[in-house]
């Protein structure tokens, strides 16, 4: 590590009305919010002034369920809420410095689009893009693209990993100098700095070139967010910014030394992946307030939702034929989320939960670090992990918003800046350059290194 202090990087992990799943319920939520472009821009500035180095959209290509009894009771499960690269750019226009992480399915999309988006969103926000890659969980997806259900997990690991290939190379096509655009000559660009791909792939037949100019980061930022074993693979040998779901530091610690073991083989280094769980704060000035603000929004919750959620989470499960107040069951493996599964069928199991006390566990967090408490305790347990090994920064999720993100910016930043654990100014011009991460170098000059 160089004199400098090592810094933790932070994102606002936005749903539209925040993480918690009876958000829109609150009396001080913005319950239009998945429709309101104005709560997306108040969102963006309150990051970009508190000096974030992302806001991050989760997005799916179709409602998560089919149960209306649940579905119309809730916010959450992209009901109605607007398509992140859409959106994004407008935001862009309103900001400086923030960066714009933007999820997209390999599995129900083709690779030509995303490039092309993903470069005119770094282009237009001034090297501020990121693509959150993710294979997409659910079989809701998959019918809104004419499948009867979703493919299989190691068909769209398969699918994602040739699809991550073939977007980076598209990102490759021009050269940094390729377009002298000499009004004199009448040469537009130079057609020794345009790349064509080799299009031979198992899935995907993409010849380029790509329509938009080398981005103005050299790639957008790659993030990814699966934990299985493919997933993993994946992200060591693409990702630059992995989110991920942790309940304990010790399995935090766990994720993040296998991940980061991964990267020697692919010819990375351990800082050119980030890697970023998630954290549910919910502050209060005292531990006793902020238990009742929880309570508060706790106390929201439908059975139908809470019983929604599981099932969503855990791949298609359907806990409802079995006794609420009675124990959760065994449960067979299903072709959904394999993380997601195991981490809530532990919890489960380590605090011997009923079917409703796991749903009212994970209703705020999904799954993700929740913490309850004043801001010195919260930012104790950020330096923990921090300083333990266990991640690069945090992806916070406020529970309801806009309010839970003032709260975390007003109360839990200013102690962590006073511990010289998150900065006070932006350094960098481009979401790589804040994040602390490399830009990429064109293939081209490789080949011109190596002959
Ligand atoms: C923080 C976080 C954010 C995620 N965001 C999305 C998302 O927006 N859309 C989506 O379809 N999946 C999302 N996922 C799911 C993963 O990308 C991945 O597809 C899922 O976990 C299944 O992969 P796995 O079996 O490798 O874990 C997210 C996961 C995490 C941890």
């Amino acid at each position: 590590m160089t004199g400098k202090r090592r810094q933790l990087r932070l994102g606002a992990f936005l749903y539209p009305t925040g993480h918690h799943i009876a958000a829109w319920r609150h009396p001080l939520a913005q319950a239009d919010a998945g429709s309101n472009f104005s709560h997306y821009v108040e969102l963006a500035q309150i990051a970009e002034a508190a000096k974030f180095d992302l806001i991050f959209m989760a997005d799916g290509v179709g409602t998560r369920g089919a149960d209306t009894e649940a579905l119309h009771r809730t916010a959450i499960r992209y009901v109605a809420q607007f398509e992140p690269i859409t959106l994004l750019p407008a935001v862009a226009a309103v900001t400086q410095n923030i960066g714009f992480v933007a999820t997209a399915s390999t599995s129900f999309n083709e690779p030509y689009h995303i490039a092309r988006k993903f470069a005119s969103l770094d282009h237009i926000s001034g090297g501020r893009a990121g693509w959150n890659l993710v294979t997409s969980s659910s079989d809701h997806e998959a019918h809104n693209f004419g499948r009867d259900e979703h493919y299989a997990h190691a068909e769209r690991y398969e699918r994602a990993e040739e699809f991550a290939d073939v977007v980076r190379g598209l990102w490759d096509t021009w050269g940094e100098d390729a377009f002298p655009r000499n009004k004199q000559s009448g040469v537009y660009y130079d057609p020794d700095k345009q790349h064509i791909l080799n299009p031979k792939g198992k899935y995907f037949k993409v010849r380029g070139p790509l329509n938009v100019a080398r981005a103005p980061q050299g790639h957008p930022v790659l993030v990814q967010a699966g934990s299985s074993e493919p997933g993993r693979e994946l992200a060591a040998r693409t990702a630059e910014v992995v989110f991920t779901a942790h309940q304990t530091i010790g399995d935090a610690k766990a994720f993040y030394s296998d991940l980061k073991g991964r990267l020697a083989k692919y010819g990375r280094d351990r800082d050119d992946l980030k890697i970023m769980p998630g954290i549910f704060p919910v502050v209060g000035r005292t531990q006793q307030e902020a238990e009742e603000k929880f309570a508060q929004i706790q106390d929201l919750i439908h059975p139908a939702v809470g019983l929604s959620l599981l099932n969503g989470m855990s791949g298609g499960v359907d806990l409802s034929q079995y006794p609420i107040d009675g124990p959760v069951p065994d449960l067979p493996e299903t072709n959904g989320s394999k993380s997601r599964q195991k981490l809530l069928f532990d919890l489960a199991r380590r605090e011997n939960l009923t079917i409703r006390q796991l749903y009212l566990r994970i209703a705020g967090a999904r799954g993700h670090w929740q913490i309850v408490g004043t801001p010195v305790q919260i930012a104790d347990l950020m330096e923990e992990w921090f300083r333990a090994g266990a991640a690069d920064g945090f992806n916070v999720m406020p529970p309801q918003l806009p309010t839970g993100l003032y709260d975390f910016v007003e109360h839990v930043l200013p102690e962590m800046r006073h511990r010289g654990l998150f900065r006070s100014e932006y350094q960098g011009r481009t979401l790589r350059e804040n994040l602390g991460l490399k830009v990429p170098e064109h293939p081209a000059r490789h080949a011109v290194a190596a002959e």
